[in-house]
């Protein structure tokens, strides 16, 4: 007869080695261990035997019981092991993956002609301001001494906004002019203002658009000279085309609201399209002292504060400076455009300095 303990030893390690996870060991622990397990029915048969018999296999009952309970915590603690490293693989990142590209927009380049010329004339000292694009009819001509019936409202095609109890109707402000009176009126000399914003014209081609921007300027103060006049533009401009000697002339012309009126003119090449070289010329700003009508309309005393002012196209200096061909695509979103043409928002905004020739 073949001994009972040795039997159930060899079948429970057995049964301990080939179980594979930890359900398993658990169902084997159970089957020998259990309340109604092998082992357990072997120590039952106790109480039947007498004397030595009794003593003896109950020792080797013991014995066998507390090797099997090593076995079964040997192998728990090897399935552990190997499940732990499992889940470790499983879930293991690759730090070594090159990141995802995200992808970086541009600055449009009108934003960054408009920040640019913040920043040039802030270091003359002048400060950014900013102003309604629907305009009293009053602010945009009137006190800008263009009357009623003056040809200049018709020059500048003027798109007109029926206003809900006025009498008068409200436009789409033609210039950044307007700001040139509210500025007057808010505060008092002196004023270094630049007013970079969009303006409406009702007007479409190649290279006229409806909407556009302007970038005006208005200086007052006490002892202001057409010499200060061309001498902020003339920095200015050698400052934002990096040109130090660039060319400009002066040009008498006419607006209402300066007198005299200046347009002024930079150097160019009008075959290539270069700026500051060649024989010709190209109108880039409209300028002039403050004419004392417009001082008046808004309460400063002509005899005592005098001043300049200037207005310029953004897409027009823009499109100048980087060999943009048409103006149509500053409105098209067209992200291949942007990111030919845009800046990067992480490159800062560089301030030039022109210098005397
Ligand atoms: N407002 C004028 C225009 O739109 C430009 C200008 C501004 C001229 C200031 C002189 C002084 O054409």
């Amino acid at each position: 007869m073949s001994d009972p303990i040795a039997t159930i030893e060899t079948e429970a390690h057995a049964a301990i080695a080939a179980a594979a996870d930890p359900a398993a060991l658990d169902a084997v622990r159970v089957a020998f261990l259990g309340k109604s397990g092998r082992v357990t029915a072997l120590l039952k048969t106790l109480g039947s035997m007498d004397g030595e018999a009794r003593k003896s296999f109950g020792a080797a009952v013991n014995a066998l019981k507390t090797g099997l309970a090593a076995a079964l915590d040997q192998r728990r603690a090897l399935l552990e092991s190997v499940a732990m490293e499992a889940q470790l693989k499983a879930e293991r990142i690759d730090i070594t993956l090159p990141a995802r590209p995200t992808r970086t927009g541009s600055i449009h380049p009108i934003s960054r002609t408009i920040e640019e010329l913040t920043a040039l004339f802030g270091a003359m000292g002048f400060t950014a301001k900013d102003g309604p694009d629907i305009e009293d009819d009053w602010y945009n001509f009137g006190a800008l001494n263009i009357p009623a019936h003056h040809p200049a409202r018709a020059m500048m095609d003027t798109f007109y906004l029926k206003a809900a109890g006025r009498n008068r109707p409200m436009v789409l402000r033609t210039h950044t002019s307007p700001l040139q009176i509210r500025t007057m009126l808010g505060q008092t000399p002196p004023i270094r203002v630049i007013v970079p914003g969009r303006t409406y014209r009702s007007d479409h081609d190649a290279t006229h658009s409806p909407m556009f921007h302007q970038c005006e300027g208005l200086v007052i103060d006490r002892g202001i000279t057409l010499a200060h006049l061309k001498g902020c533009l003339v920095d200015f401009l050698r400052a934002y085309f990096e040109i130090p000697d660039l060319k400009a002339r002066f040009r008498a012309s006419y607006f209402p609201f300066t007198e005299p009126s200046m347009e002024i003119d930079i150097a160019w090449d009008r075959k290539t399209g270069t700026i500051g070289a060649g024989s010709d010329w190209l109108e880039i700003l409209g300028s002039g002292m403050v004419h004392p009508n417009v001082l008046a309309n808004c309460g400063i005393d002509p005899r005592e504060y005098q001043g300049f002012a200037f207005g310029m196209g953004v897409e027009r200096i823009t499109m100048l400076k980087h060999g943009i061909p048409d103006l149509r695509s500053f409105y098209e979103s067209d992200v291949r455009w942007l990111a030919h043409y845009g800046a990067s928002p992480l490159a800062p905004v560089t301030l030039h300095e022109g210098s005397a020739p």
